[in-house]
């Protein structure tokens, strides 16, 4: 079972949603505008931001997989997005163990999101070497790519946004986790595949009003620096307090490094 919740998986949607970037979604949709039937498979497809995101950019008639390891996560991605031309299969794998299991049937599109940063680089090799063997077309979005930029700035923000980056490498269930470094690997690597990549920054931009993920992510960001250990307990403690306040006057503002691609094999150019 993972450790993400349907609780911060709805919170995040939203800013997922506006942050997409919006040519490489295009890219997306253009390709299988022609086609009248899609079959689809989300992997790590959480509580269903993607297929929420991208079902009305593509083909009437679709066919998703959805796929993930936690079967509560799944039981919320399957609900109410049934149409008469839209069917939804939820497949409950860990896709360390064998995602391939989920690539069985032919499709026209795998899809990910807010994955890449978690798996290993042997996974990454493993999953690009797949789908390159299946000639598969990937749109992976939001790989959080290691940028926090927040203001007010603050003397302590680079020292927890480097611990933050570190921990983004300890295992997330996969091996040593790529983290920031995941999304422009996974370009990289189908690159070297012959596949051709369209990518596009996909940052979240966080205003002032937005107290409740601000929130969550200052949260996040203390535990995970406290298990890194490269600040005391006490400055991680008087830098939350001090960006808490910010928060609560609606003075503070984040912008979080994401990176989108959608990666087309040869023989489909
Ligand atoms: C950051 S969430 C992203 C969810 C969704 N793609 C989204 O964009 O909202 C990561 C997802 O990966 C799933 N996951 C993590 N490890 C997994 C594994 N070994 N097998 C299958 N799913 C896994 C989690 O359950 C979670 O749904």
């Amino acid at each position: 079972m993972s450790s993400f919740s349907v609780e911060w998986l709805n919170l995040r949607e939203s800013y997922d949603r506006r942050a997409r970037n919006p040519q490489v979604l295009a890219a997306v949709a253009s390709l299988l505008q022609s086609k009248s039937a899609i079959r689809l498979v989300d992997l790590a497809c959480g509580a269903g931001s993607t297929l929420r995101t991208l079902t009305p950019h593509l083909p009437a008639r679709q066919h998703w997989d959805l796929v993930d390891n936690d079967p509560r996560l799944l039981d919320v991605a399957c609900r109410g997005n049934v149409s008469d031309n839209i069917s939804l299969h939820a497949i409950q794998l860990d896709i360390n163990e064998n995602f391939e299991a989920a690539l069985r049937q032919p499709s026209d599109l795998i899809t990910i999101s807010a994955l890449l940063d978690l798996v290993s680089e042997a996974w990454l090799e493993r999953f690009a070497r797949h789908a390159a063997s299946r000639a598969l077309p990937v749109y992976a979005a939001l790989s959080y790519d290691g940028r926090i930029e927040l203001s007010p700035s603050d003397p302590a923000d680079a020292a927890v946004t480097a611990a933050v980056n570190a921990h983004q490498h300890t295992d997330k269930g996969f091996g040593p986790a790529l983290g920031p470094s995941g999304g422009i690997a996974a370009i990289s690597r189908f690159e070297a595949l012959a596949y051709s990549v369209l990518r596009g920054n996909s940052d979240w931009v966080i205003g002032t009003a937005d107290q409740e993920i601000q929130i969550d992510l200052l949260n996040g960001w203390g535990a995970a620096a406290r298990e890194v250990g490269s600040l005391s307990g006490q400055d991680i403690d008087n830098w939350l307090d001090r960006r808490r306040t910010a928060v609560a006057r609606r003075a503070s503002t984040m912008r979080v490094g994401h990176v989108d691609f959608f990666a087309t094999p040869s023989t489909m150019r």
